[in-house]
């Protein structure tokens, strides 16, 4: 019975794609550009674009579980499509911030909220992954500090739990071969309490650069970010520092309560990534 993986491109979904492979289970890599795609030999490709339900009843053909990337615009055709092919479990890549207060009005938040409710107000068992940030998100510092230039911050005491993208993929495959969390949700983070002044240190170390934090103003901040995604985004991760530079992160450290092993830290994933960061 085949499993539908979204967001084949991405970081987590290609984990996912090549452990449901691994394992035996016959997988189709959706993407929106599945001609840029490389999968495992034996893995099915399909077009799928999230916002466009004109592709989804050809990716869903033969489906009986899907592993979602969140996209409102087209959810509710999502879950009428599903339906209609006789899916039976979605496993959605959610974030932790439809939790946090205000989640209904923050535009990141409310992304993943809105395919949380109309996945949960339907007949599909869903399985909710919540993560924190992405041990992958330094890589918008690599810029920077490849070009030793220094990395500008608003709030570099922000405290983040960041979780290694491969983490993600283990606990999201596990849910498809030993049934974990299925049917429930869970918020997932790394193991450790890290600034992002002291992520960047663990980037110098890693990489054998220096890289100088210089701060600026929230104003500055914004402005820059909002070079690069849309204001309202922007705002909304700059708030997600604001707050995040009140104390510690929470830890979940769902990987080792869920997996029985040590999460991967920071350090791992900054060591893997170093070439990133040095252009080398
Ligand atoms: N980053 C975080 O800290 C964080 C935290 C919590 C939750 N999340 C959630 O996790 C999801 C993805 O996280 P992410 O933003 O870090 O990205 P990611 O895992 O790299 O995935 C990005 C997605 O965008 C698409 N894409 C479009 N152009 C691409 C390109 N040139 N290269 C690679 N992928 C491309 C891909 O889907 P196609 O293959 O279909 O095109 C891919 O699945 C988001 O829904 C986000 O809400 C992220």
């Amino acid at each position: 019975m085949t499993i539908l993986v979204t967001g084949s491109r991405g970081k987590v979904g290609q984990g996912v794609i090549a452990r449901l492979h691994a394992a035996g289970l016959p997988v189709r890599a959706a993407s929106a550009a599945p001609a840029e795609l490389t999968v495992p030999d034996g893995v099915a490709t399909a077009e799928l674009r999230l916002d466009a339900p004109a592709t989804f009843d050809a990716a869903l053909d033969g489906v009986r579980q899907v592993f979602l990337y969140p996209e409102p615009s087209g959810i509710d055709a999502f879950v009428k499509s599903a339906l209609a092919a006789n899916v039976e479990h979605v496993v959605l890549l959610s974030s932790s911030t439809v939790v946090a207060p205000g989640a209904e009005t923050d535009p990141l938040a409310a992304h993943s909220l809105l395919v949380e409710r109309a996945l949960a107000a339907s007949d599909l068992t869903c399985t909710f992954l919540r993560p924190d940030a992405f041990a992958s998100n330094a890589l918008g510092w690599a810029h920077p500090v490849s070009q030793g230039l220094p990395v500008e911050l608003a709030y570099p005491e922000a405290s983040l739990a960041p979780i290694h993208p491969d983490d993600i993929a283990d606990i999201a495959a596990a849910t498809f071969t030993d049934g974990l969390l299925r049917g429930r949700a869970a918020t997932l983070t790394g193991a450790q309490a890290l600034t992002l002044r002291e992520q960047l240190a663990i980037l110098a170390e890693a990489t054998g650069r220096d890289i100088t934090v210089v701060e600026i103003t929230h104003a500055e901040a914004e402005e820059q970010m909002a070079r690069y995604m849309p204001a309202p985004v922007a705002a909304s991760l700059l708030a997600l520092q604001k707050a995040a530079s009140e104390g510690p992160a929470a830890i979940a450290d769902t990987t080792g309560t869920l997996l029985g092993r040590p999460a991967r830290t920071f350090r791992q994933w900054a060591a893997e990534n170093a070439a990133a960061f040095t252009g080398r």
